[in-house]
């Protein structure tokens, strides 16, 4: 295992963390409850990876409807407390006043069954939940947490409205901020995470393999690609090897479900070093992003700019999935997502053709026209 200096700390982390967003689950025979981990194999799983050398867990409140909690802290016992650092999150939307914010760190603590949380991070931050932090006032209720000891450092996880990150890292002495980064992420991240490391404060990745997207189904023209170098590794290896070539990244999460993951993603961490890749390796992940962008159906940003629709259709979010379907192979899951949404919003349907959104948008998208074929194509 490698490990990095993480951010101003002495502490030396495994490049390699345990995201316990994606346990393996009981099999049930029908639809998958996220709420029912395989107790027994995720206990093993995460005592493994830190037998192997892990020494950071993430778990966050919502993950698992819940459990994820509950688990790692079984999977904590026996001596492996002592072992790793713990981060978990605060579940920002969920806080109404200072009060709850007592309310759910206390409830953290019960789950997990320690008496202190090593890392604590604001969940997923914007603007909208950093202006509930400013008024409730949030930041001084976690620098008293750290007083009586419930935590030990702050930081936050971050996943869009990347104008706003500098912002919200010269906002705090954070110990570490988390964004999701891979090789198929808006590039602008690389000189945001310079920025974060310019700072000391950690850059823990998320999703390196963009969910797991950039593991499985690979198209036959990128299988083409990666196999031309002749070096064997898993397209799962070329992924977490490139997010970890960058000198600014502390280390990685990966949500790894299975004790084969487990295995492979310890071994192959044990070579990723700083600027473990080659310029000519870099170059096919260059050419990889290429052929996964050439797929591309609608060349929306993810700007957010025709949001919100007067008749809340969730156009980006649709995009989204109809871009992923195309371009990772993922169509059951685009359409089982679109359904959710139908459920909740009733998706394209509530269309009703006004234009507002095409005014607003930057890139002068067509999104009417758009919407509807996305609509065809995750409903067929
Ligand atoms: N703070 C936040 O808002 C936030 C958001 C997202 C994630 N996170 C944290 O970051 C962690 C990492 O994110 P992530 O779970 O999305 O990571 P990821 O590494 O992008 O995706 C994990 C998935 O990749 C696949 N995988 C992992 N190793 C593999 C291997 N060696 N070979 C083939 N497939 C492999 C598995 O998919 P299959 O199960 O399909 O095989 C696994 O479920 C999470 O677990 C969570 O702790 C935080």
């Amino acid at each position: 295992m490698q490990y990095r200096k993480f951010g101003k700390s002495d502490f030396k982390v495994s490049t390699l963390g345990f995201g316990c967003m994606r346990l393996p689950l009981q099999s049930t025979g029908g639809e998958p409850d996220m709420t029912k981990i395989d107790e027994t194999q995720a206990i093993s799983m995460i005592r493994h990876a830190i037998d192997g050398g892990v020494n950071y867990v993430d778990t966050a409140y919502p993950y698992h409807g819940g459990q994820s909690e509950v688990l790692v802290g079984k999977a904590l016992k026996d001596g492996y407390r002592e072992k790793v650092k713990l981060t978990t999150k605060m579940p920002i939307w969920l806080i109404k006043s200072i009060e709850d914010c007592d309310k759910y760190l206390d409830e953290q603590l019960h789950r997990l069954q320690v008496d202190s949380i090593d890392y604590y991070l604001l969940h997923a931050m914007n603007k909208e939940r950093w202006n509930t932090v400013t008024q409730l006032g949030i930041l001084k209720f976690l620098d008293k947490a750290v007083m009586e000891g419930k935590i030990k450092h702050v930081g936050f996880s971050f996943h869009e409205e990347i104008d706003f990150f500098k912002e919200m890292l010269d906002a705090y002495d954070w110990a570490l901020c988390q964004v999701q980064f891979n090789y198929m992420e808006d590039r602008r991240w690389e000189e945001e995470i310079k920025y974060a490391a310019s700072k000391d404060i950690a850059v823990v990745v998320m999703e390196p393999l963009l969910g797991g997207k950039l593991a499985a189904n690979q198209p036959d023209e990128i299988k083409a690609e990666f196999s031309k170098t002749n070096t064997n590794r898993t397209p799962a290896e070329w992924a977490l090897r490139w997010v970890l070539n960058h000198p600014e990244v502390t280390l990685l999460l990966s949500g790894m479900s299975d004790m084969e993951q487990v295995e492979e993603n310890l071994q192959s961490m044990d070579r990723a070093t700083v600027n473990n890749l080659s310029i000519e390796e870099l170059k096919t992940i260059d050419k990889v992003r290429d052929i996964y962008e050439a797929k591309t159906k609608v060349k929306c940003t993810g700007c957010n700019y025709c949001v919100p629709c007067p008749k809340n259709v969730p156009i980006p979010n649709i995009f989204g999935l109809y871009n992923e379907s195309n371009i990772y192979n993922v169509g059951e899951q685009s359409k089982a997502f679109y359904k959710r949404v139908m459920k909740a919003e009733k998706g394209v349907l509530s269309c009703i053709e006004c234009g507002i959104c095409e005014t607003k948008c930057p890139q002068k998208l067509p999104i009417i026209q758009h919407l509807k074929e996305a609509h065809e194509h995750l409903t067929t």
